[in-house]
């Protein structure tokens, strides 16, 4: 590896987005990109001056200059290409989810090991600016312990490739999932589920999955802390939005409930709205912008500030945290186990609604050895706070 880490970025839609943040980073070369068709895959590396492209992902892998790749492809083809990536010597960043089922998890889980390299998903929730925010006041004591989460993924996912028809909500719940884990850096112990309401007719066969709405509850290793995670694609009126409310013993985070209402924080019994800042201090100069918006290769900006477009400013974080993972200074969560626990907490949650509600535990190679962080109840008189910013009145 050279000064900066040669970037290869694989599909080019959303993935496409990562391109100029990597080009201003400082710890990057923006070295590659690649996508199955040419026209595409012309038209994107014109927009960005990128020299080196590939429409052959094997092609990519073989050429040694490439240090990290970031795969941002449709779900089916991760863990063939996750493995792949990890087998040709490449650390790996892959967007969500890890994998659509529990053996190919497994497969990552194991080639990461067997190759010490990076794996890290690619969770835009866990880098959003609520999330941060949140965060910093759960470790801070603000919160008190850690009573319930309750997060959502709320998306109509109409007009988008063929290849989502008929999946089951809780395949791809990762956005709703990860937040309840990553709060205290819990590990969910088994999941419970419900399926409600129903797809329609012609989604029904694909997977074999029925419901417009899929429930679960999680329960976290060696705690009493829970969780209830809502996740719909289809036929469920709603703005899109992923959310996660945090109830603590002395402070309480609920999501907005529409873009434009504000977030709520309660004291007790009293309610406020509070605003969350951008945490963009916390990354390269170069990059801080990209918290709020993005600007393309030809100079261009755009600005995006909601959930379903700008992923809660998460982008450039998630790029950092990649860069910073393989440069061995950062832990790049989430990391494969992580990743697996959350994902496959997914995954088993459509079973346990196809079976009526089974309770099924994870498989115990999603787990890794490490503690929660967890505030006990009986320090959670009014600590001090350091929250970042003022409680709006
Ligand atoms: N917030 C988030 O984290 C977020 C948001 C959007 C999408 N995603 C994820 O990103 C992935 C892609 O979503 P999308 O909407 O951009 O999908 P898409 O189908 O619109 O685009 C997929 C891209 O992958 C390329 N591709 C497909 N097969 C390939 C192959 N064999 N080799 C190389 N390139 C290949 C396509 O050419 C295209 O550029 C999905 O897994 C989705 O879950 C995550």
């Amino acid at each position: 590896m050279g000064n900066r880490l040669n970037v290869a970025v694989v599909g080019l839609e959303f993935g496409a987005e990562f391109i100029p943040i990597y080009q201003r980073h400082p710890d990057a070369e923006m070295y590659a990109i690649c996508q199955r068709t040419r026209s595409r895959l012309d038209e994107v590396g014109d927009r960005f001056g990128v020299a080196v492209r590939y429409t052959d992902f094997d092609a990519l892998l073989a050429d040694p200059a490439v240090d990290v790749v970031h795969i941002n492809t449709p779900l089916q083809l991760h863990a063939d290409q996750v493995v792949a990536a990890l087998e040709a010597g490449k650390h790996v960043g892959c967007t969500i989810p890890m994998a659509v089922s529990v053996e190919d998890c497994e497969r990552i889980v194991k080639a990461q090991r067997r190759t010490g390299l990076t794996y890290m998903m690619m969770e835009t929730t866990v880098y959003s600016r609520e999330f941060l925010f949140v965060r910093d006041l759960y470790r801070s004591g603000a919160l008190g312990r850690l009573q319930f989460l309750r997060a959502s993924h709320h998306q109509d996912m109409t007009g988008w490739p063929s290849y989502w028809d008929g999946m089951p909500p809780m395949y791809n719940a990762t956005h709703a999932i990860a937040p309840t884990v990553s709060l205290g850096r819990h590990q969910i112990e088994s999941v419970q589920a419900l399926g409600s309401g129903a797809v329609f007719d012609r989604m029904k066969d694909a997977y074999g999955s029925p419901y417009a709405i899929e429930s679960t509850h999680l329960r976290f290793l060696g705690t009493d802390l829970g969780a209830e995670v809502t996740r719909h694609l289809w036929a469920v009126a709603r703005e899109y939005r992923e959310s996660f409310d945090v109830y603590g013993a002395v402070r309480s985070f609920e999501w907005e409930q529409t873009e434009t209402a504000g977030h709520v924080m309660h004291l007790g019994e009293r309610p406020e709205r509070v605003a969350v800042p951008d945490f963009a201090d916390r990354l390269p100069e170069p990059i801080r912008a990209f918290t709020t918006g993005g600007v393309y290769g030809d100079g261009s900006e755009h600005r995006s500030f909601t959930q379903g477009g700008g992923h809660g400013g998460s982008h450039p974080h998630l790029a950092h945290a990649l860069l910073t993972a393989v440069r061995g200074t950062g832990d790049g969560y989430p990391d494969a186990v992580t990743a697996a626990n959350i994902t496959c907490a997914g995954l088993l949650s459509h079973r346990s609604a196809v079976e009526g509600g089974t309770r099924i535990p994870l498989p115990e190679w999603t787990l890794g050895d490490r503690a929660a962080f967890e505030i006990p109840l009986d320090q959670a008189a009014e600590p001090p706070w350091t929250g970042q910013t003022a409680i709006v009145p």
